[in-house]
């Protein structure tokens, strides 16, 4: 085990224990304003026009109905608006996957059903929507491709690698030899449906037009330096020109990693009319943009009658748009959980004429685990084995692909504490064994994986002679809780009740920080946060000790502590001074530290770092009516130290609702012949509801890390991998029936 580095003396009073969100009140009451919320005067409402076919041009646009409207402004479309700076790289953002960015209103080509093809621009909401229904769009229209299993054969490799997704690695060994020599064999195709991200909040963007014509822009965005950069590149704005924020936010799960075309459309009315604007995305928009692709994938496994693996072979299909090759790590996991000598692990991509897909939780783990724990659970059954005895043969304490240790891996504990707490060693193997009442009882165990990550990210703090703090980024809190940690984190460095730290998000005026996403913003914000309240500390110090007859005088540093808002010595309480008093005698009103903080990179040359969980899942399934409910859930984590068990907590619930969701519910049906995602409600749309969720209970198992001081790895995304395998295998050992394509409806079990 490794050792911990210590951040800081006190940095335990708040750090570790469970604290309500800072933000909440401010959540329930009305009080938090969201991207679509902000007002400005004389404020224009716009509405946005999509298109009904998926491929082919737009060859007229009548808006003379919609114009002739009272209250319409005017209707813009690709033939009407603003040439803005068009080059390659001109909408570029943060995460955009290789190629060219979709262009609102750019021209009259139609990439995908929904696409944007006009805003209605009006004095109000209402009239701008009703308006938007006079619009008259003709179209050439072609055949759409959207039919993923049909366009197998054009699949290929992604060209370009997207920044931060590694291709998958190498093969070692020879899989295919060792599978065919292998005494036991498991090769299955697994599906997963496209999946759209419907947050309770949908996109929305205002644009504010301020006095001195720089604008002020309120985005539904997980980083506002991401909207930011992308406005900057697509009307070459200068840095003062603009400012991004967004302090609130009704939920993200990736879906608001990337600007999105509302932004675009209310910047380029804003700047057409010399107006604010702002501009609203309704629920069926939501399937205009950025989705989960579903995954045609193929698991081949071979092994020993003991169970331990001689072959490993996963390859993965997904579905991207014609203009941007998105992509994730559909099958890297698969290389890096087990040990296996012989490993083949392989990724394509299709062109389809929808949106381009982007990150959704977990992004790429959640459907690709579900395939390989789908599969171990096929070879336990197999080889005979317990599900968990299984791994537990085929454990790996090294990363395979890297070829070194793992910083930290307390996976076996995740086994063994939730197995304890599920209750495991009582189920009988046998499918169809166990019941409750008229309804079948299936109980599944699945394995999760997630890359501990870090990414460069500075806080700004400022303390002021009051002894109060403020620390900021330009990062976003999706509900996540990183303004309770970054205060608990500051409290505690300063020894400041919780009450007396502010922590600001989302404002391109504050310090610079990336998108909250990947799991590793309390990492990255969290040591950064931590580092400017040390630097702060130790300025604070030097000021106390400076006073005349300072009590701290021939004191080091590193032997005191803050604590009830004083600097003492540490065992000698009453030796010490107040924040206040060493402040006001070095004549200081504020002492204000910004700190970056990264990877770190000598940890990351020897060690690797990931979150694992252990996911049981209880399934009771009515046969005659083909009902799945899924009674209870025990999540065992291993995602290093936990800043706040209650906000880590509602972060694994969460997740653990949306694994159901995937496993169940959710599911974006194309109809093909017309290249349109049909069910864009939440009538046909179907995510777990308060009935469909039982007992989840989350375990978060002790592991050190020192990847960073404070030995956090993350816990946003790590819940929901796993669970829809879980769920998957507890329906077979349930029903004796295996269902290799998800949701898993009432059809697929009949
Ligand atoms: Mo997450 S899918 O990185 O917001």
């Amino acid at each position: 085990m490794t050792k911990q580095i210590s951040p800081a003396a006190g940095l335990d009073r708040h750090v570790g224990s469970a604290r309500s969100r800072v933000d909440g009140p401010a959540k329930v009451t009305g009080l938090a304003k969201y991207a679509g919320e902000f007002a400005a005067p004389d404020l224009v409402h716009g509405y946005i026009v999509t298109s009904t076919i998926a491929r082919g041009r737009i060859t007229a646009i009548d808006s003379s109905a919609a114009e002739a409207v009272p209250g319409v402004i005017k209707v813009l479309t690709h033939e009407n608006r603003e040439k803005t700076a068009e080059k390659a790289k001109a909408y570029a953002d943060m995460v955009a996957p290789p190629g060219t960015p979709l262009r609102p209103l750019h021209d009259a080509n139609v990439l995908f059903s929904g696409q944007p093809v006009a805003l209605v621009l009006a004095e109000d909401f209402e009239t701008a929507r009703h308006a938007a229904a006079l619009v008259r769009v003709r179209y050439a229209a072609e055949a759409p491709e959207t039919d993923l299993a049909a366009l197998l054969p054009k699949a290929y490799d992604p060209p370009v690698k997207r920044d931060g997704i590694k291709p998958p690695p190498k093969a070692w060994g020879d899989a295919d030899t060792a599978f065919g020599a292998a005494p036991i064999r498991v090769e299955r195709e697994y599906r997963i449906a496209d999946e759209h991200h419907n947050p309770m909040e949908p996109h929305a963007s205002t644009v504010v037009v301020e006095p001195d014509g720089t604008y002020t822009v309120y985005d539904k965005i997980q980083g506002v330096a991401n909207s930011l950069m992308y406005l900057q590149g697509a009307f070459g704005l200068k840095d003062d020109e603009v400012r991004v924020l967004n302090p609130y936010f009704g939920g993200g799960f990736g879906g608001g990693l990337r600007p999105q075309f509302q932004l675009f459309l209310a910047m380029l009315a804003a700047r057409d009319l010399k107006r604010s604007v702002r501009v609203t995305l309704a629920r069926d928009q939501m399937w205009s943009f950025t989705y989960r692709p579903g995954y045609i994938q193929t698991v081949t496994l071979g092994a020993d009658e003991g169970g331990a693996l001689q072959a490993l072979k996963h390859h993965v299909v997904h579905g991207t748009s014609r203009y941007e090759d998105y992509q994730e790590n559909g099958v890297n996991w698969s290389g890096v959980l087990y040990g296996c000598d012989n490993v083949t692990l392989s990724y394509n991509l299709v062109q389809r004429d929808t949106a381009t897909p982007g990150d959704m939780r977990a992004p790429g783990a959640v459907s690709g685990m579900f395939g390989l724990e789908s599969a171990m659970d096929e070879l336990a059954y197999a080889t005979g084995q317990d599900p968990i005895a299984l791994r537990l043969v085929n454990y790996t304490d090294r990363d395979p692909v890297e070829d070194k240790p793992f910083g930290s891996k307390a996976l076996k504990a995740c086994f063994a504490q939730g197995a304890e707490r599920f209750g495991w060693s009582r189920r009988d193997p046998k499918p169809r064994s166990m019941r409750d009442g008229r309804e079948l009882v299936g109980w599944g165990v699945a394995t999760g994986i997630w890359e501990a990550l870090m990414m460069p990210s500075s806080v700004r703090a400022v303390l002021t002679s009051d002894g109060k703090l403020e620390l900021g980024n330009s990062t976003g809190d999706l509900g996540t809780g990183t303004y309770t940690i970054l205060t608990q984190i500051g409290a505690d460095a300063l020894g400041l009740p919780m009450e007396d730290v502010t922590t600001k998000l989302g404002d391109t005026k504050l310090a610079e920080a990336p998108v909250a996403g990947g799991s590793w913003t309390a990492a990255s914000s969290g040591t950064a946060a931590m580092k400017a309240c040390r630097n702060i500390a130790s300025q604070v110090f030097v000021l106390a000790r400076g006073m005349e007859n300072s009590p701290l005088a021939n004191v080091d540093f590193e032997r005191v502590v803050f604590t009830g808002g004083r600097i003492a010595v540490a065992g000698e309480p009453e030796r010490g001074v107040s924040i206040t008093e060493a402040m006001r005698a070095g004549g200081f009103d504020r002492i204000e530290a910004t700190e970056k903080a990264g990877p770190d990179t000598d940890f990351a040359k020897q060690y690797e770092c990931y979150t694992h969980s252990a996911i049981f899942a209880e399934v009771k399934v009515d046969e005659e009516l083909g009902q799945v409910r899924v009674t209870r859930v025990v999540s065992a984590i291993a995602a290093g130290k936990i800043l706040n068990p209650k906000t880590a907590r509602s972060q694994i619930v969460g997740a653990t609702v949306m694994g159901i969701g995937s496993a169940l519910h959710e599911e974006s049906m194309l109809d093909h012949r017309l290249g349109r995602y049909m069910n864009r409600n939440f009538g046909e749309y179907h995510v777990p509801a308060h009935a469909d969720i039982h007992d989840l209970d989350v375990i978060f198992v002790e592991e050190e890390d020192k990847a960073n001081p404070l030995g956090v790895k993350g816990v946003g995304e790590i819940g929901i991998v796993g669970t829809a395998a879980a769920i998957a295998n507890a329906v077979f050992h349930a029903t004796g029936k295996r269902v290799r394509e998800l949701p898993i409806t009432v059809d697929k079990l009949l």
